[in-house]
């Protein structure tokens, strides 16, 4: 990639995603590197700036993440945050002490020397966000203090010459007044990066990038009609067109249209599309199964056993590609910050195709950056904005047994509740929102006569990483609405009722 680079030292802080992302809006590509990395590795990436991220550890004790001090030699700027500063400074032969009562957290008020270039152009006085308990006690030879607080004389630090600056706070959080224009100033009045970084030119790159490693070889694509693999697709489709052959297993649990919808977005994009409808074949497994674990598991292993038949009839394969994107990476491949996530996706794949190499085009990308690819791409738009949808699709949507009969009404019931939020203009703010089918029936009447029908549950929850979530506070008319219409739309459900749990204690899905 000849994009200019920034790279940032990951230092265990909780925030080093966010940093990424931050650079990466200003237009600047941006990767994230443990401080474990080896200098010559740095080197070789030619970066334009680096910066040191936060980290919960003191930077005297004898194991905490320190970097091998040939990183201030490379003659690259470095702004250091946080521990991130604290390492600069200790790095330098500056001291670092524990703060005691000096100690800072939340929001705090700053005053700044607005002849420094990080905060030329900004306001003199203005809220950062502070969580520190050591501080810097002396600053080492060439330093100047450019920011204070109250508490902290040291809030802010430049050594111009040798381009290296340090925050104490945080200037990558929202909290932070200006810290999205600060981080800005390091990048372009420090680094002198230029910002040209765009989803358009990443994708030219992308594609000539691919259709070197693949060459004449073929490719094969296990398509889900998510996000992450739809984009992958395209990107793949527009690269080696036929020598990619994408299979997807339409298991019969999609929601309403989707798998005709997927089929319509692939079919005719030149690739070889294998759209193998399986959904008797996955209900009959499925038949008289209660227990959601074995749902998952019959499902996850039956889904394997479709795409291992469909890929013994291509035969050999160079690649397989994988729609594994950038906090993937980070969260199993750094190790020190905080979340692992448990990734619970359908069919792990590889060992049983035969290919040599894996391809991960968005290996680099943040969710918001694979949309913008997609768009970039000219993906369908619903393809693009489609919102997480699990492997087990709706067999962990159904309480209980799963019949075609209660997976053609679910499909009906939670396509009225989409439309409806749709309509109301809320389906770019909740993050994930659908219908399950509980096994509950109750009394109801309709018309002059009694039911005894479902009970169907509608959930909606805003969240940012699904770790932990929070219900959706949906307007109560858009709820009788979507209410009035699914008793009257779909049979044999007569009672709506809405899940109002966060997560933790329930889980997003209900099985
Ligand atoms: P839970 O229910 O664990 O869901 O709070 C968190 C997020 O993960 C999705 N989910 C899955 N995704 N395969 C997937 O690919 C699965 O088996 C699976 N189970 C849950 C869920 O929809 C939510 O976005």
């Amino acid at each position: 990639m000849t994009h200019e680079k920034i790279l940032v030292i990951d230092f265990g802080g909780q925030y080093n995603q966010l940093i990424a992302r931050r650079v990466r809006e200003h237009k600047i590509y941006c990767e994230v590197k443990s401080y474990k990395t080896p200098i010559e590795e740095i080197r070789n990436m030619n970066p334009k700036g680096i910066i040191f991220t936060g980290g919960p550890n003191s930077v005297y004790l004898d194991n905490s993440p320190r970097m091998d001090r040939e990183i201030f030699e490379l003659g690259v700027p470095i702004l250091g945050i946080c521990y991130g500063a604290q390492f600069l400074v200790y790095g330098l032969g500056g001291k670092i002490e524990e703060a005691n009562d000096t100690a800072e957290f939340g929001r705090t008020d700053c005053e700044f020397d607005k002849k420094s270039l990080i905060f030329k152009n900004l306001k003199k006085k203005s809220v950062v966000w502070m969580s520190h308990n050591d501080h810097i006690a002396t600053l080492p030879e060439g330093f100047r203090a450019v920011g204070h607080s109250e508490k902290c004389p040291y809030g802010a630090i430049e050594n111009a010459e040798k381009k290296f600056y340090g925050v104490q706070f945080h200037p990558e959080v929202n909290h932070t007044e200006e810290g999205f224009a600060m981080l800005g100033n390091f990048l372009y009045n420090v680094c002198g990066c230029k910002g040209d970084w765009t989803m358009e030119e990443y994708a030219q790159t992308a594609i000539r990038e691919i259709r070197e490693k693949v060459g004449g070889g073929k490719a094969l694509l296990a398509l889900s009609g998510g996000v992450d693999s739809s984009v992958a697709c395209k990107l793949l489709a527009k690269a080696i067109g036929s020598q990619l052959t994408c299979i997807f297993v339409d298991h019969g649990l999609m929601r309403k249209n989707e798998g005709d919808e997927v089929e319509e977005a692939f079919a005719g994009s030149g690739v070889n599309f294998v759209r193998v409808n399986a959904g008797e074949r996955f209900l009959g497994k499925l038949k008289g199964v209660t227990e959601p674990e074995a749902k998952r598991k019959i499902i996850g292993e039956e889904f394997i056993r479709v795409f291992e038949e469909e890929a013994k009839k291509i035969g050999k394969v160079d690649f397989l590609v994988q729609g594994t994107i950038y906090p993937d990476v980070i969260e199993s491949g750094l190790g020190d910050a905080a979340v692992i996530k448990s990734h619970h996706n359908v069919g792990g794949l590889p060992d049983y195709v035969d290919f040599k190499e894996i391809i991960e085009p968005l290996r680099m990308l943040f969710k918001d950056e694979v949309r913008k690819l997609g768009i970039a791409l000219g993906l369908d738009e619903k393809l693009v904005w489609r919102q997480p949808f699990p492997g087990p699709g709706l067999a962990i949507r159904i309480i209980g047994d799963i019949t075609p009969e209660k997976v053609t009404l679910l499909q009906d019931a939670d396509a009225i509740f989409r439309e409806e939020i749709a309509a109301a203009h809320l389906d770019r703010d909740i993050n994930q929102y659908f219908a399950v089918l509980t096994n509950m029936r109750s009394v109801g009447v309709m018309g002059d006569g009694r039911t005894y029908d479902y009970t169907l549950a509608l959930r909606g929850v805003s969240t940012t990483d699904f770790m932990t979530a929070d219900f959706s506070r949906i307007p109560y008319d858009v709820l009788e609405k979507v209410s009035t219409r699914i008793v009257n739309e779909v049979k044999h459900i007569n009672r709506i009722v809405y899940d109002i749990t966060s997560k933790p204690p329930a889980t997003i899905e209900w099985e």
